[in-house]
């Protein structure tokens, strides 16, 4: 531990054990979604199922609540919702990591798991005009447990990167594709525009360049991060982190937004043609750097960042004073229908469902149902007249008028205030509530709102409000 932190640690409670107990009293930490035991939490990593068991690993900084030198966390579940804290993986302990195992993914290949990470290191100097300052090298691990590691080495050093990026090249995501190996990585060109490169291997130890996959103009940020790749049998699906987008009426708001495109790969050209505009992955105010995976009965899945930490600027997230930031999303399943990417929560959340409420909107308009901490309510709506409004923890607010959605923080948003989307129709509203947490799924995944929210006290009821048809069930949510 440094000597900066073990002196913050000593502010907040005493020693490190004393401050864990003291972080396991405080009533945001949540119930369903994955956190650091203590410290600071951001990209989830290496995402894979593997023999049955499913591996979650993450950007992890165990002994500073503000970050510092990333480690790669691990949790491991058999199902998606009970999950069990694993040692730490990868530390920054090599001369090509030393100041950070950043962000990278997992392959699996004969019975085997080979993570691909960016290896950071910190040279003196100027790092984002430049490709001098700092090195971002891809490392490449074998692990044939996930648990303990077989094999470790750079696979991409800094220097072997093409021309004309700055030092910014990172967070590489590999894939198969006709029997060979591709991986895609997020970078910065020297003219600041955000470039996906694309190398191919025969082997997963042997990298070639091949080119640049996918280029924005400058509207479209200056950086790209965490890039991820997949095909479906409709679209193939390009899905990054820009850094610099512009913000648009309702969409790319956050500081640092996470989106994608659907398309289709020249594959004789190595680029990625996007068919569809760049939209917007979630449309809350706390999602950034999502990865996604196929598990082994074939769904893709998708894991994101829920928090980064200065999602608007006037935003200034509490949880530091108490010793731990950051948790991890629900996983989502993914599918492309109707020329759009679907999210929808998985059905294994259903298994931890209790005290079920149902209730149809009378003529009075109005529907309460008791406040707990954690819920998950579903409201379907078979006819609107008018706007419709929904309170629930302590002054949180959804609201739906002349056909835009938004979601309202109170003071529990901590210097948020409003994100909408517009909506032809709003047919159901479909709340994840943890208790410093709301994840909104609409219209049966066509969007999603994620949020950090910090309740000092919850209100009495959930109320709905608002003249409609409609019918809505509760449950209490509890591991
Ligand atoms: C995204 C990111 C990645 C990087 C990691 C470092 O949030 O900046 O690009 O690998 O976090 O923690």
């Amino acid at each position: 531990m440094s000597e900066l932190s073990s002196q913050y640690w000593k502010e907040l409670a005493g020693t490190q054990d004393e401050l864990k107990q003291k972080i396991k009293q405080d009533p945001w930490r949540l119930n369903f979604h994955l956190m650091p035991e203590a410290g600071w939490l951001n990209d989830p990593n290496g995402l894979v199922q593997f023999n049955g068991t499913y591996h979650v690993y993450h950007q992890y900084v165990p002994d500073n609540p503000n970050g510092g030198l990333v480690h790669w966390g691990h949790k491991t579940s058999k199902d998606l919702v009970h999950f069990e804290d694993q040692a730490i993986f990868l530390s920054p302990d090599q001369p090509y990591d030393k100041d950070g195992v950043y962000s990278g993914s997992a392959f699996v290949k004969d019975n085997a798991i080979h993570f691909f990470y960016t290896g950071n290191v910190k040279q003196p100097g100027e790092h984002d005009y430049t490709f001098s300052g700092r090195e971002q090298n891809t490392v490449h691990v074998v692990s044939k447990d996930g648990y303990t590691i077989d094999y470790r080495e750079v696979c991409i050093p800094h220097e072997a990167y093409p021309e004309g990026f700055t030092d910014h090249i990172r967070d590489p995501k590999v894939f198969e594709k006709n029997g060979q190996y591709f991986m895609v990585l997020g970078s910065r060109s020297l003219d600041h525009h955000g470039k996906i490169l694309l190398y191919v291997s025969d082997d997963l130890y042997n990298w070639e360049y091949k080119g640049i996959f996918l280029e924005g103009d400058r509207e479209m940020g200056y950086m790209y991060e965490c890039p991820d790749f997949f095909e479906t049998p409709d679209e193939d699906v390009m899905l990054f982190s820009p850094q610099g987008l512009k913000a648009t009426k309702y969409e790319f708001e956050n500081v640092h937004n996470a989106g994608y495109y659907l398309g289709e790969t020249d594959w004789e050209n190595n680029r990625f043609v996007p068919h569809t505009p760049f939209k917007e992955l979630d449309r809350g105010f706390d999602f950034y750097a999502p990865q996604t995976f196929e598990d082994e009965s074939g769904r893709r899945l998708l894991i994101g960042w829920m928090g980064i930490g200065d999602t608007m600027p006037e935003y200034s997230n509490p949880t530091p004073a108490r010793g731990w930031q950051h948790a991890l999303t629900l996983p989502r399943e993914l599918s492309i229908e109707n020329g759009q990417l679907m999210q929808r929560p998985l059905k294994e959340y259903q298994k931890i469902r209790k005290n079920e409420v149902q209730s149809i909107m009378g003529a009075d308009s109005t529907l309460e149902f008791n406040q707990t901490d954690t819920f998950e309510l579903l409201v379907e709506i078979k006819e609107l007249e008018g706007p419709l409004n929904m309170y629930l923890k302590e002054d949180t607010t959804l609201s739906y008028e002349n056909n835009v959605f938004s979601f309202n923080h109170g003071v529990s948003g901590y210097g948020r205030s409003t994100r909408s989307i517009q909506l032809e129709e709003l047919k159901t509203i479909h709340l994840f509530v943890d208790t410093s947490s709301i994840e909104i799924f609409i219209n049966d995944g066509e969007y999603v709102m994620t949020s950090r929210v910090y309740p000092k006290k919850l209100r009495d009821t959930v109320l709905i409000k608002g003249k409609a048809d409609l019918l809505a069930t509760k449950w209490e949510l509890s591991k």
